[in-house]
């Protein structure tokens, strides 16, 4: 049987998943891909850490060069993270003609499509299912299984650590930073963690799916991003008592017309939505059940209809999963001498654009804190009143007169500019104290 001899660089969480995946079920590989993957080489920073996987030391090194321009080996997977070093180890075997699988969505984020022109240039291919969702084959799934869709709207619940986090704080009444050291410890959260509690490592994946959605590679900078560290243990409660959960959802989707809310997708320069925040979404849609490290995305294609993805989203395990997947292609396209079969990424509707977060249309929920005294309730209502903004529902606990006492308003459809400046304007009455609370509300239609 032909050999394919991969070399690792990186043997953390996911490097020592895919070493010890493939010690567990590397004869089942083979007996599918009629090769046999053998890990060769193994880069890492510590020889003498203590490794989840008892990786043999003659494999190791720490020196990553060792492992790229081996002659002996044919396929490189990039385990280490960040967007230096990484991203030289790629385009230096990319430069040789290696193919290369990465679990690195804030390279690709940053770096995709230089990457991706070098694969082309250089006859190769870089593999990238690891990068969105874990073990959830989503990158494949929008490229082959929807290729004959269009796809007009894309939700998904994208970074393990942020629902993890805001999980237990709903169900258990947890403490944010207890939470997010159990993420750490469990292996679920990058190095630092504000990556993912800032929302930016949600940002990093939304912005590589929009893009294969879309078919123009997404600039990072132009994602609207806000993170989970200001969702309060109030806003979890007020929010269940009206039938929501909190969730940190990456959103792409065209920006609709705010009279009749119809997307606008007829022509090829659609304005498309892509942001990250913190979402209220309703009790009765499957993505409020999405619990714990646990990813979904939830796919609208015109031909296909409403699909679901569901699976671990971090973790040693379920990232293993998809860069062996990725691996299997790899070594199916040295097999046959295929190059570019499956391109990492087709530009092919390079009009669109990623609309401004001030042009797009939601609805809200928003938490104030106010004295209790006549007169208040009516003055924000002119304020949201003046910039047309509807009010769908109020709750204001009951308090003694002269309090200061929480209150909660859901608000009809409005853009998020208008919503800003209402809010700003509301801030600034006297009996409005701290900062307001503002949630988008997505009721998926
Ligand atoms: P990690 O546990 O911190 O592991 C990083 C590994 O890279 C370590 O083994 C480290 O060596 C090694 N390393 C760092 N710099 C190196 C260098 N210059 N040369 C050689 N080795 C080097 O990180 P991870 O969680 O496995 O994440 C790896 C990648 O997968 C990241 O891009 C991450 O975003 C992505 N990812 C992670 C998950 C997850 O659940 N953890 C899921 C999907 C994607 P030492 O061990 O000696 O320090
Ligand atoms: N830190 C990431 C998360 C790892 O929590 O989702 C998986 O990409």
């Amino acid at each position: 049987m032909q050999q394919v001899n991969l070399g690792i660089i990186g043997g953390g969480t996911v490097g020592s998943g895919v070493y010890e995946a493939l010690q567990r079920n590397g004869s089942l590989l083979a007996s599918r891909l009629g090769a046999d993957v053998k890990v060769h080489r193994v880069a890492v920073r510590d020889l003498k850490k203590k490794r989840a996987a008892a990786i043999p030391r003659p494999l190791l090194t720490t020196d990553w060069s060792e492992v790229v321009f081996d002659p002996q080996i044919q396929l490189v997977a990039e385990l280490i993270g960040g967007t230096t070093t990484a991203r030289e180890i790629i385009l230096a075997a990319l430069k040789l003609g290696k193919p290369v699988v990465t679990a690195n969505k804030a390279l690709l984020s940053a770096h995709g499509e230089e990457l991706f022109a070098a694969a082309q240039k250089h006859g190769t291919n870089l593999y990238y299912e690891a990068s969105v969702c874990g073990g959830i084959p989503i990158i494949k799934s929008l490229r082959e299984g929807f290729v004959g869709n269009r796809i007009n709207a894309l939700y998904g619940i994208v970074n393990g650590t942020c629902n993890y986090i805001l999980t237990r704080m709903k169900l258990e009444g947890a403490d944010f930073a207890a939470v997010l050291a159990d993420a750490q410890k469990l292996g679920y959260a990058e190095t630092p963690p504000d990556l993912d509690i800032d929302g930016h490592d949600a940002a990093h994946k939304t912005g590589i799916l929009a893009s294969l959605a879309h078919g123009f590679w997404v600039n990072p900078k132009k994602i609207h991003v806000e993170g989970i560290r200001h969702v309060s243990a109030l806003d979890i409660k007020y929010a269940g008592e009206l039938g929501y959960t909190i969730k940190l959802l990456g959103m792409v989707k065209p920006i609709a017309d705010l009279k009749n809310r119809k997307p606008q997708i007829a022509n090829r320069k659609c304005q498309v939505q892509v942001s990250v925040y913190p979402t209220i979404v309703p009790n009765t849609h499957v993505l409020a059940s999405v619990n714990g490290v646990f990813n979904a995305v939830f796919v609208r294609g015109d031909i296909v209809g409403d699909a679901l993805f569901y699976g671990r989203g971090a973790g040693k395990d379920a990232t293993a999963s998809s860069v062996l997947s990725d691996v299997g292609d790899a070594v199916l396209d040295l097999k046959t001498g295929a190059k570019n079969r499956l391109p990492a990424f087709v530009p092919h509707e390079c009009a669109g654009a990623v609309a401004p977060i001030g042009e797009v249309v939601s609805q809200y929920f928003v938490r104030l804190n106010v004295v209790d005294k006549p007169g208040v309730l009516a003055k924000i209502a002119v304020i949201f009143g003046q910039s047309n903004i509807g009010i769908s529902s109020v709750i204001q606990p009951e308090s003694e007169e002269g309090e200061s006492v929480p209150l909660i308003f859901m608000l009809h459809y409005a853009t998020n500019g208008v919503a800003a400046k209402a809010l700003a304007k509301i801030a600034k009455l006297p009996a409005v104290k701290g900062q307001p609370v503002m949630l988008r509300v997505e009721n998926f239609e």
